[in-house]
């Protein structure tokens, strides 16, 4: 059943344009995939809220937009040179390769292969480490090659940047640098669609603060993260939960970790990361670029380097995420109905307008009209490509709360019928309290 709803929520995000693969008509590149016309729109709106939220409305969050590929001597500083890598393990009968942390362990030195379910003997298959950095010439000559690499997450450019960042906004601590953007990482465990990637998006915000107040604003941001999935995003509250990470399975520079797990169609997994990473990552870049990282306390007159709590979530896990719990299939007069039972807000059309007749040139004039009025406040989509029910589906399908048609009665009465994406209720209201009853729609569930 998880197989099945996986299935048929890469087969819609497919078949409405919000998700394709990556270079698909060159056959397909592993990991990488494309996002489409509706895709696009909804990637963006959930990046809007998450910076709106955080860099619009709070003082003391700043934002910022670094680059991509960094000098080799960030990634030495940070770690992730000597220590981003996954071990990995050959099946000696099917020959594929798997990351030896997601087998099952069966035995000392035995693990379950995945694919042919034989045992693998890590004694005699003898693990080997992989880095999951991408490196790219950045020379202008090909015989004198110069190497960068690309970001394996968004935080590096923010350490990078925090002294300009002080110096230039005259800000004290706390101090939060936010910033969306792509990280690369070649992943060996890929599969679970947009899940992981090899090229993905971010949302990080590093929190910077006095090491004593470490601990609080830590479990501040594990309360503040949850509850933005929940009203900010509309996931459902029973499709989230908080796990905290052994101390056996932290990253390099984390002293405490808890995920945000979401109910993904293939089970729990982790949507979303709050570190308390210390004050590693602007002591290691300190030591590495001989630049001083400290901050002056004012109170008891010392220097001091701050640590710091960073909330990092997944632009496209959020996406999968808003997917999988807006979906819903419900039998109506014995067929299936798909329909995303999005938020409204984060929905790529607030409404849809169609002409019950298109061979009616009054009544396509008019209805236009009203999807133009629509369209100056809201996004919406006019569509006169099929019978009425199909046009219905295909909204439903896409998440579209309302859909307005206008019909020959229209022309006489000024009115037209205005449907609920989610109970299907039907009322005729007057054309001109459209685009005020939508509003309404939307600022209810915003
Ligand atoms: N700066 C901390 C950091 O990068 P992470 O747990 O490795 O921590 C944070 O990544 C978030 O980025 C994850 O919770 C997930 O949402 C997203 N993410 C990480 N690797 C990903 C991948 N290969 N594909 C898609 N999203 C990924």
């Amino acid at each position: 059943m998880a197989e099945d709803k996986l299935s048929k929520i890469v087969a819609l995000c497919r078949r409405r344009g919000f998700v394709f693969g990556g270079s698909e008509i060159y056959g397909g590149l592993g990991s990488f995939w494309d996002y489409g016309p509706l895709g696009a729109k909804l990637k963006k709106r959930i990046k809007d809220i998450w910076w709106d939220t955080y860099v619009e409305k709070r003082n003391e969050i700043v934002g910022l937009d670094s680059s991509i590929i960094m000098h080799e001597d960030v990634f030495k500083a940070s770690g992730h040179l000597e220590g981003f890598t996954d071990s990995l393990v050959d099946c000696p009968h099917c020959k594929k390769r798997f990351r030896i942390d997601k087998l099952e362990k069966i035995g000392d030195n035995l693990y379950k292969c995945e694919e042919c379910h034989t045992n693998i003997d890590s004694s005699k298959s003898k693990p080997r480490k992989f880095n999951l950095m991408l490196k790219t010439n950045v020379s202008a000559t090909e015989d004198e090659p110069y190497y960068g690499y690309l970001r394996p997450e968004t935080a590096q450019g923010i350490f990078v940047n925090f002294k300009n960042v002080m110096d230039s906004m005259h800000k004290k601590l706390p101090l939060g640098i936010a910033q969306i953007g792509k990280a690369f990482r070649n992943e060996v465990t890929t599969g679970s669609f947009i899940f992981r990637m090899k090229e993905f998006e971010q949302m990080e915000i590093e929190y910077f603060v006095k090491p004593e107040e470490a601990d609080e604003k830590y479990k501040y941001w594990v309360n503040e993260r949850f509850d933005f999935y929940v009203s900010k995003i509309g996931l459902k509250k029973e499709n989230l939960r908080l796990r905290e990470h052994e101390k056996d399975e932290l990253a390099h520079y984390a002293k405490s970790c808890t995920d945000i797990e979401f109910n993904f169609p293939f089970g729990w997994s982790e949507l979303e990361g709050i570190a308390n990473r210390g004050n590693f990552d602007l002591t290691e870049h300190a030591k590495v670029s001989k630049k001083d990282l400290s901050c002056f306390d004012d109170e008891t007159k010392e220097r001091f380097t701050p640590y710091v709590i960073e909330p990092s979530a997944g632009v496209d896990r959020t996406f999968f995420a808003v997917i999988s719990d807006a979906y819903n299939e419900e039998e109506v007069n014995g067929k299936t109905r798909v329909v995303l039972k999005l938020k409204p807000s984060l929905a790529a059309y607030y409404a849809a307008v169609f002409p019950l007749l298109k061979n009616k040139p009054e009544l396509v004039e008019l209805a236009k009209k009203i999807f133009c009025d629509i369209k100056d406040k809201f996004p919406a989509s006019y569509d006169d490509t099929g019978a009425i029910g199909k046009l219905y589906r295909r909204q439903d399908e896409i998440g579209t709360p309302l859909c307005i048609t206008v019909d020959v009665e229209s022309l006489t009465d000024k009115k037209v019928t205005i449907r609920d994406r989610d109970t299907m209720k039907q009322e005729r209201i007057d054309t001109e309290r459209v685009v005020e009853y939508i509003k309404e729609k939307v600022s209810q569930n915003k």
